[in-house]
């Protein structure tokens, strides 16, 4: 890696200038010099990517092993249950370890771990390999077999990746539920997917402080009939009961097993994963991804967005309970075959710089984030990041909810020491990889996620699904399928017809709203159902109303997300008492807060709690939030009217 002082010196610009309207950064020669894709290639990839979807994705698989090549590319004659790469044979495991340890990557790291407390583990590709095979070993001898659910309540350890890698290298499918969601979450995402093992962890290190993840695992097993064993990766070594018979020790059940395993051979489109977008009320979305379509997604987004060299060391620094974790902490980085760095910890413990210390300690060269994170370490200062050498660092990325032009401007020149352009992407769970995104050679602009990425047909679409002018506010469509799209809503195809097929016949509903401007820039806004960002977790209003209402002193309850400098939204509640209720309000708005976090967890963050005795409703009694929302945010009604259907 060349220091930055070798490198061409691009025109400096103000935080004012960039800020300024119009304003745009124009890509840094340095990288576009060495860039996987130059302004060339990128523009004939969008050529092609227009002109020959089938062609230009096939090209992409072809970069992947595959034992059995597919018959065609893609088969849309079950729409909108798009088949790729149909009859191919893959397994998307294979891909990440087992294809990298016949070549030199053999004993190239494969992740980096920093636990909380500063120790580091490293693990090669060959080290992963050997406890990905152990581990699906583990899992036939427990009984598991191709097709079964297995559950995982991990933290960012490597023993998730060795269990996911594990269930794919059977052919099991996981459901990892985020380490911030409760008891109850877990226990509905194990009983929807019918989970016939989970796996967790004694406990794990955050802000100092020991969470006792298997506490939340006991209380959901009370009522979790499909589950024949629990798994326990011994981490934080604190007092724990396994006195249930279903409780089995990690470590004793890796012990026994060899490290030799074949790949089971998966069809493209075998279901490799479920991961739940909302989980309590008692309607889980299950969304489902494959082996297939999947992989070829993830190789080529990474490769080009993040530009991914063989010596990088890449860090996206997010859960992996949420998809960003699963596409691009593990899969996508392993299958590129890139070194990922995976941090246990709070990005602020034991001071605001850890992060800072963790890019300088390892030299990392990418880096990964979201603008709840940018903002919150914004706000203590340029003084953190410049008592460390970022030097090593050569592009920065942002994903999970719009990133304020200030905000942007900030990580590029206190991070980046403006040498590193920020890459936005846009994408969901269910697009399992990025959509609007740029590269490193295309001219950026602070806040705009820039364009779709080649290949994807990303739009923004008025009422009749006609494509808004510049500058108009319309709902983000895509109109085409992309390999890595979801395949279905887990036993429930009609919901997944129903939610992202039905409003404009043909085209993809994602659910945001955005506006484009003269350039065919993407300038994303939020959300158009009724969905929570917050600190980039997704929370459905309904999800909190549900929690609130099983309260004894709730008769009705409504939730909507007011903005927040930091986490970019919060939710604020209003309650309808029952009649006799006589606890003053201050108990009552604490008590109500703590329930929701019991109910759904920590990922809740409530700003406000309000006692009214009416809610605005229709006339079928449906709850209309957008008055809610334009009453609180002192708003004339109208002027939510493209927020919210
Ligand atoms: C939002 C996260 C603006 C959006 C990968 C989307 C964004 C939802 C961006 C999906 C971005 C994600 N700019 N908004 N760069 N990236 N979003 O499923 O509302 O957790 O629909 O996936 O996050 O959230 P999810």
């Amino acid at each position: 890696m060349k220091s930055n002082k070798e490198k061409v010196q691009p025109e400096k610009e103000t935080t004012e200038a960039l800020l300024a309207e119009g304003r745009v950064l124009r890509p840094l020669p340095q990288l576009v010099v060495d860039a996987n894709l130059n302004p060339n290639d990128y523009e004939d990839a969008v050529k092609q990517g227009r002109s020959d979807l089938e062609a230009f994705w096939g090209e992409a698989a072809h970069e992947l092993n595959w034992f059995k090549q597919w018959d065609k590319v893609l088969d849309r004659s079950d729409a909108p249950f798009f088949n790729w790469f149909v009859g191919g044979k893959t397994n998307i495991a294979y891909n990440a370890l087992d294809r990298h340890v016949k070549t030199h990557r053999k004993n190239k790291v494969a992740i980096i771990f920093e636990s909380e407390s500063g120790a580091r583990e490293r693990m090669t590709y060959y080290d992963l390999y050997r406890a990905a095979n152990k581990f699906a070993n583990v899992l036939k001898s427990l009984g598991v077999k191709k097709g079964d659910r297995v559950a995982i309540y991990l933290p960012n350890i490597p023993e998730i990746a060795v269990v996911m890698l594990g269930c794919a290298k059977i052919g099991a499918i996981h459901s990892v539920v985020y380490g911030g969601f409760s008891a109850l979450a877990l226990r509905e995402q194990i009983n929807h997917a019918e989970a016939r093992l989970v796996v967790t962890v004694d406990g794990f290190h955050r802000n100092g402080k020991v969470i006792k993840l298997k506490e939340a695992v006991d209380e959901a097993m009370t009522a979790s009939p499909t589950v024949e064993a629990v798994v326990v990766v011994q981490r934080a070594g604190v007092e724990i009961d396994m006195s249930d018979g279903r409780y089995l020790w990690f470590h004793d059940l890796m012990d026994g097993e060899p490290a030799e395993f074949e790949t089971e051979e998966m069809d493209a489109n075998d279901p490799l994963y479920i991961l739940y977008t909302s989980g309590t009320t008692g309607k889980p979305k299950g969304v489902v991804h494959s082996h297939g379509g999947y992989m070829v997604g993830l190789n080529r987004t990474l490769k080009w967005v993040f530009d991914i060299k063989e010596t990088d060391i890449f860090w996206c620094a997010v859960d992996p309970g949420w998809v960003t974790g699963h596409s691009y902490t593990i899969y996508g980085p392993l299958i590129v075959g890139t070194t990922t760095v995976m941090y246990e910890g709070y990005p602020l413990f034991p001071g605001p710089d850890r992060m800072w210390q963790i890019i300088e300690k390892y030299g990392v060269n990418i880096l990964y984030t979201t603008p709840t994170t940018i903002r919150m370490l914004m706000r203590f200062g340029s003084q953190y990041p410049k008592k460390h050498d970022l030097s090593t660092l050569r592009l920065l990325g942002t994903v999970g909810e719009p990133i304020n032009p200030k905000a942007w401007v900030w990580y590029y020149e206190n991070i980046g020491n403006q040498n590193c352009p920020v890459m936005d992407t846009w994408w969901q769970t269910e697009t399992g990889m990025f959509m609007v995104a740029p590269t490193p050679c295309n001219v950026l602009k602070p806040g705009s996620a820039f364009k779709a990425f080649p290949g994807v047909h990303v739009d923004v679409v008025d009422a009749n699904g006609e494509p808004v002018e510049p500058g108009k506010g319309g709902h983000v469509v895509v109109k085409e399928p992309w390999p890595a799209m979801l395949t279905t809503l887990y036993k429930d195809s009609e919901k997944y017809k129903e939610i992202y097929w039905s409003k404009f016949p043909g085209m993809y509903l994602a659910g945001d709203i955005a506006t484009k401007d003269t350039d065919g820039y993407f300038w994303f806004q939020g959300r158009s159902d009724d969905v929570l960002k917050i600190a980039g977790h997704r929370i459905g209003t309904v999800e909190v109303e549900s929690a609130l209402i099983i309260h004894k002193h709730v008769a009705e309850a409504a939730c909507i997300g007011v903005p927040d400098k930091i986490r970019g939204e919060v939710a604020k509640i209003f309650v309808i008492l029952k009649e006799d209720v006589e606890e003053d309000e201050d108990s009552l708005v604490n008590e109500l807060k703590a329930h929701v976090r019991k109910v759904l967890g920590s990922a809740v963050v409530i700003r406000g709690i309000d006692f009214v005795e009416k809610l605005p409703k229709t006339r079928s009694g449906k709850i209309m939030r957008r008055v809610l929302k334009a009453r609180e945010l002192g708003l004339k009604e109208g002027d939510l009217s493209t927020l919210e259907d």
